[in-house]
C-alpha cells in the first residue's frame, strides 16, 4: 500500500510548505500530495483560499497579489512555496499528487507536469493530477493524454467508480468516511487504483489494508509505515 504524506508531512510541519516536502522525502513515502491555487498566473501551493488558516495573511487569495502572498509566514518562518518549488525539491524521487483547488487554467499545471518531466526527472508515472473539478480533470486528459488522472470523490456515486473510468483516470481518490469493499471492488474492476484521503489512525490504516486499497493519504507518513510493517 502506498504511503503519500498528505499536504506533505503535514503532521510533523507546517502543511503545504517546503519544510513538510522535505521531511516526506526523509522518510521515504511513496508519494506526496498538495494543493494547488492560482494566484497572478503563478501556481502556488497551500489549501485554502482563506489566509487565515495556513498563514499570518488576511482575507482570500485573490484579493493579493504573488509578491504579498510570497511575503507571507506559512508557519515556523516557511513561505507559501509554488508548485515549481515543490517538484524541484521533490526532483523525481517519489510520486506527486498535485490537487487543483480552485478554477484554474489546466494549461498551467500541464505545463509544469511538462517542465517535470523534461528537466527535474520525472516519469508521467510519478505525476497524477487529482480534482473533485472534474472538468478540469477531463480538459487536462484531452490536452495531455500521458496525465494520470486522480478523480476525486467524497461521496459514494450511484454508479461506484464508473464516474471515473469516463474520466479515463487511473485512480479513484476516495474520502475515508465514504469507502466500502464495494467501491474498491468496482474501481479494481474497471482497472483502477483505489487512493484515500485521509487515514491518520492507526485503525484507519489497517482497515484500508483490509479493505484492500492501493494507497493512503497521511498527515503521519513514519505512523502507517511502521504500522504497516509491523503487520508484514
Ligand atoms: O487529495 C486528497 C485530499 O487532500 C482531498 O481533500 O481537503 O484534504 O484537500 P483535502
Ligand atoms: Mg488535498
Amino acid at each position: 500500500m502506498w504511503i503519500f504524506a498528505h499536504r506533505g508531512a503535514s503532521g510533523h510541519a507546517p502543511e503545504n510548505t517546503l519544510k513538510a516536502i522535505s521531511l516526506a522525502m526523509d522518510m521515504q513515502c511513496d508519494g506526496i500530495e498538495i494543493d494547488v491555487h492560482e494566484c497572478d498566473g503563478q501556481l502556488i501551493v497551500i489549501h485554502n483560499r482563506w489566509l487565515n488558516s495556513t498563514t499570518n495573511g488576511q482575507g482570500i487569495i485573490h484579493q493579493h497579489s504573488f509578491a504579498h502572498l510570497r511575503s507571507l509566514d506559512a508557519g515556523l518562518g516557511e513561505k507559501i512555496p509554488t508548485l515549481r518549488e515543490v517538484l524541484t525539491c521533490v526532483k523525481g524521487r517519489c510520486m506527486v499528487n498535485i490537487e487543483v483547488k480552485s478554477w484554474l487554467t489546466e494549461r498551467l499545471v500541464l505545463a509544469e507536469m511538462d517542465y517535470a518531466v523534461q528537466s527535474l526527472g520525472f516519469s508521467d508515472q510519478q505525476l497524477i493530477l487529482s480534482s473533485f473539478n472534474h472538468h478540469i480533470l477531463h480538459a487536462a486528459k484531452q490536452q495531455r493524454p500521458q496525465t494520470l488522472i486522480g478523480a476525486l470523490t467524497s461521496c459514494i456515486p450511484l454508479h461506484y467508480a464508473h464516474f471515473a473510468q469516463e474520466l479515463q483516470a487511473f485512480s479513484v481518490n476516495c474520502d475515508i468516511d465514504f469507502i466500502n469493499q464495494a467501491m474498491v471492488d468496482d474501481a479494481h474492476q474497471r482497472g483502477l487504483k483505489v487512493l484515500v484521503y485521509t487515514a491518520n489512525e492507526l485503525d484507519d490504516i489497517e482497515s484500508m489494508a483490509k479493505l484492500g486499497v492501493d494507497g493512503v493519504f497521511t498527515n503521519y507518513p513514519t505512523r502507517a509505515m511502521s504500522r504497516l510493517a509491523h503487520k508484514l
